[in-house]
């Protein structure tokens, strides 16, 4: 246990992947490029499917689950160094481990990451954080209290381009910006398709591309409610596609928010609290939500600070663009993936130029993974997405939701109490978890 920030003698964290899909691949293969750490587990009720990656394309598609990530370990340190679990409690409960990377589907989470820190592990927990606020909440409790390292998967914080727009927002640099637009990717009916048709039929049989025991079926579902019969449905179940059904995923709105609602509030320094209300929702929801996308496809929402500055939020398709967009009378700051496009006065500035008093925003100095080994191995320097700061980002995607899910255009948000004006929004402030699973 590494919680006081004592190391074992070896030098070096033994870390579990739990959580063998399309992220996790990309996550284990980052953090095993630190020298610093040895990967040591992988874990995943599925042990092989070659139904992973985003490519609908299933000639593209590449094998996960716990088997072939164990391959990929252990060939590149050459020996038998890692093993393949199927349950994530044996993990959480063997003391030779000192991290985890949890990279399951979003229903999986808090349940895990509050398990691993009440084991003294220290976590790294893919985005979107939780499925509700309660959740995040508890999290944030249990990381307080237990005192371990916690890093969001919102790897945009360790991204130059958006660290640069934060910063040039936070210390005024384009003069006065009260707004600010965000695009969150294209709707889910245009995107992440995965290969997988809009299907809700339920199947007795396992597809062949993905087999699992009743066990291993039983924890891939785990607190969310099973289909009746205990049925297999593509569309709901497949790799990536579960994200669009609210047994086991929060749409795309908390998907993309994840991020981009992150990046605002660390623009406007708020990262710690909220805004105080969201106001003009509306979506598509009625025409859209079926079985399988118990989310709106179009939506749109302000998110209100304090401070009167308001941030209109919609999917890219509304938005026509994927990033965020500060509005400002000498010209707009757009910061997407890989580019920032800056008003002309601003174009030759760099990070550079600011200025000792001003604020100066987390630069991770290598990987949002590495960030992390960084905060294991000095306990002085804190990761740049902790538990408290991911929780709040994505508070407000929940927020947004929940007011489509129950047909309210505007509320109240105390973000010191954590709670809204609106008894119906509140009452979804935590979800049901089912079949014996508790939140610890
Ligand atoms: N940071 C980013 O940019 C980014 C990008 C993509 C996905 N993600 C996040 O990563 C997570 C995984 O998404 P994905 O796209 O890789 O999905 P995926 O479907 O490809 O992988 C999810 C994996 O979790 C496994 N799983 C389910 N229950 C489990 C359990 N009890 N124990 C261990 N593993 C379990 C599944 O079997 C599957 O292999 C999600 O939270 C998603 O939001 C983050």
């Amino acid at each position: 246990m590494n919680t006081k920030g004592n190391l074992p003698p070896s030098g070096r964290i033994d870390v579990a992947l739990i959580g063998c899909g399309t992220m996790g691949i990309a996550n284990m293969n980052e953090i095993m490029k630190d020298g610093r750490v040895r990967v040591t587990r992988t874990c995943d009720p599925v042990a092989d499917s070659p139904a992973y990656g985003y490519d609908p394309d299933w000639s593209k598609k590449f094998r996960g689950g716990r088997i072939p990530c164990m391959e990929t370990v252990n060939a590149f340190y050459k020996g038998d160094v890692c093993r393949a679990v199927a349950d994530w409690r044996e993990v959480v409960a063997d003391p030779s481990i000192d991290a985890v990377l949890i990279a399951t589907t979003d229903h999986w989470h808090a349940i895990i990451a509050i398990a691993a820190m009440k084991a003294g592990k220290h976590v790294f927990c893919q985005k979107p954080l939780t499925m509700s606020i309660a959740e995040g909440r508890r999290m944030c409790q249990v990381a307080d209290e237990t005192g371990v390292v916690f890093q969001v998967g919102s790897q945009q914080r360790s991204a130059a381009e958006f660290r640069e727009a934060a910063e040039l927002v936070a210390n005024g640099y384009l003069g006065e910006c009260r707004s600010c637009t965000i695009g969150l990717c294209p709707p889910h009916n245009d995107s992440h398709g995965n290969g997988f048709p809009r299907d809700a039929r339920p199947r007795r049989e396992l597809p062949d591309w993905w087999k699992l025991s009743a066990e291993e079926w039983d924890m891939w579902q785990g607190p969310a409610p099973h289909w009746e019969g205990n049925a297999f449905v593509p569309g709901i179940h497949g790799p990536m596609v579960w994200r669009w059904n609210d047994r086991t995923g929060n749409g795309c709105l908390p998907d993309w928010g994840a991020h981009h609602l992150d990046i605002l509030q660390w623009a406007l320094g708020t990262e710690r609290g909220g805004p105080v209300a969201i106001e003009n929702v509306t979506s598509d929801l009625a025409e859209t939500a079926d079985a399988v996308f118990s989310w709106p496809c179009l939506y749109q929402f302000d998110v209100v600070y304090a401070d009167g500055f308001r941030a209109t939020v919609c999917d890219a398709k509304t938005a026509g663009f994927n990033g965020l967009r500060f509005h400002a009378p000498k010209g707009d700051l757009f910061v997407t993936r890989g580019k920032i496009e800056k008003p002309a006065h601003l174009a030759s500035w760099t990070e550079a130029d600011l200025l000792p008093g001003e604020k100066h925003l987390h630069r991770s100095r290598g990987t949002h993974e590495s960030d992390f080994v960084d905060a294991i191995f000095d306990r002085a320097w804190e990761p740049a997405c902790p538990c408290e700061v991911g929780h709040r980002s994505i508070t407000i995607a929940h927020l947004a939701n929940s007011c489509i899910r129950t047909g309210v255009t505007a509320i109240r948000w105390d973000a010191v109490r954590e709670t809204s004006d609106n008894a119906a929004v509140n009452a979804r402030a935590d979800i049901e978890r089912l079949n014996g699973w508790e939140l610890g």
